[in-house]
């Protein structure tokens, strides 16, 4: 299958293992079940995650994450996580530990803070808006494909144009 055919069938990372850090909500979780809309076998991680959190969850029919509570700053809970899933599911193909730079994005944490500074944060955003989750979990699901074969160490900013603008 051609590379354009793969991306139409929303299958191109079919067989890899996904493990998403900080997925029990927010930017983590939108990108945990992109993942798996484009057929990895994902591993949703976090501090306060449960088991039944996840379940919740609208996720491509018959497909479920697993589901782990994993402190990244405990690296023996790291280690057993990592342990687990490799016998389960194989070795991790892609890691999410942050690897985009997002602005301000529509995240519950984000609709928390006061409305005049989100009204600031839109004012010097060349979009004027806040981004959406998914304006972020496309690039990822790009990043963690084929597509983006020749790129490395780079970082790519999914701003709204918040950084054309001198603070
Ligand atoms: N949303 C934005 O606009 C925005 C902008 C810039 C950067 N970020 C960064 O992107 C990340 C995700 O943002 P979000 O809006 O989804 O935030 P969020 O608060 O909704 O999600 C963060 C998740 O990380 C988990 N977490 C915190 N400490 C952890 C730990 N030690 N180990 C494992 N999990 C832990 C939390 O339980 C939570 O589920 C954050 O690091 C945030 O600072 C977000």
């Amino acid at each position: 299958m051609n590379q354009l055919n793969q991306l139409n069938d929303q299958k191109m990372l079919s067989g890899k293992v996904a493990l998403i850090t900080g997925s029990g909500g927010g930017l983590g979780k939108a990108i945990g079940l992109s993942l798996l809309e484009a057929g990895a076998s994902v591993v949703l991680t976090d501090l306060l995650l449960q088991e039944e959190d996840a379940s919740k969850d609208k996720v491509p029919r018959n497909r479920h994450p697993l589901v782990f509570k994993m402190d990244v700053t405990r690296p023996e809970q790291i280690s057993k996580v990592v342990d687990e899933v490799t016998e389960r599911l194989g070795v991790v193909d892609i890691l999410v530990n942050n690897a985009v730079m997002p602005g301000f994005i529509e995240t519950e944490i984000v609709k928390s803070h006061r409305p005049e500074i989100l009204e600031r944060v839109k004012n010097v955003t060349a979009m004027k808006r806040l981004g959406r989750p998914e304006e972020v979990t496309a690039l990822v699901v790009f990043l963690a494909s084929e597509f983006s074969s020749y790129m490395t160490g780079t970082a790519i900013p999914v701003t709204g144009g918040a950084d054309l603008f001198v603070f």
